[in-house]
């Protein structure tokens, strides 16, 4: 079984997608977390998003495992890292890039060959998952999406101010949308979802309901 969830930043993706993995016992990829893992490694390693001859060797120094949900790269746990506001604030500048899109688009498809997967993302319905059993495409008006943030971001520890992260949502969202490789879509066959006044029970219910009739 092949499900995949695309939407826009913070409209909840990872939560359900989380919930309804654990639900069906099927494996989650969370595929925002790998572009996020390469603009760490980038970040760190002083690699600026034009040099591409350095990203094109940084991808060969990179290898990526999900280990019981968590993201490792090159053995380091890095699942808190990747979401600091340094990696959200340049995701996207280096997820437009084409040989990083084209590595990781790559070793998605290989992930579900081998296994019944949720993957979310947003090229997942439109390019990764093309073939998926369903389709289903996230969204929630962007205060609403700022709030689900702030709130997350104030459980790791950290604090900001609502009208900076609507802006950065905003930002985001331009740049994941207009880039010219496997831009920020609805897959024709996807299903919408506006998510604003839905709690996260009633979103994976009605995703699974929806996967029961098929
Ligand atoms: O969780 P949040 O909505 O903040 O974003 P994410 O899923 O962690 O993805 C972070 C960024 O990675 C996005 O803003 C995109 O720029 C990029 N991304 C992408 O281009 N394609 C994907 N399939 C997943 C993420």
């Amino acid at each position: 079984m092949k499900i995949a969830i695309d939407g826009p930043a913070g409209s909840g993706k990872s939560t359900i997608a989380k919930q309804i993995a654990n639900n069906l016992n099927i494996t989650y990829i969370d595929t925002g977390a790998m572009y996020r893992a390469i603009t760490l490694y980038c970040l760190n390693n002083q690699i600026s998003e034009d040099n591409l001859e350095m990203i094109k060797n940084a991808l060969h120094e990179i290898n990526l495992e999900f280990i019981n949900n968590i993201i490792f790269m090159n053995d380091l746990d890095v699942s808190l890292e990747i979401r600091s506001p340094l990696v959200t604030n340049n995701v996207s500048n280096y997820a437009k890039i084409s040989i990083i899109r084209e590595f990781l688009q790559e070793k998605q498809k290989m992930i579900a060959e081998e296994q019944s997967v949720i993957m979310d993302g947003r090229d997942i319905g439109t390019v990764v998952l093309k073939d998926a059993d369903i389709k289903i495409f996230l969204t929630a008006t962007v205060e609403e999406r700022a709030r689900r943030r702030l709130k997350d971001l104030s459980g790791d520890g950290y604090e900001m101010d609502i009208n900076i992260l609507i802006e950065e949502i905003r930002r985001r969202d331009e740049i994941d949308s207009t880039r010219l490789h496997s831009p920020l879509m609805k897959a024709e066959d996807a299903i919408e979802i506006d998510t604003s006044k839905m709690t996260i029970e009633e979103v994976v219910e009605t995703i699974e309901d929806l996967i029961r009739r098929g």
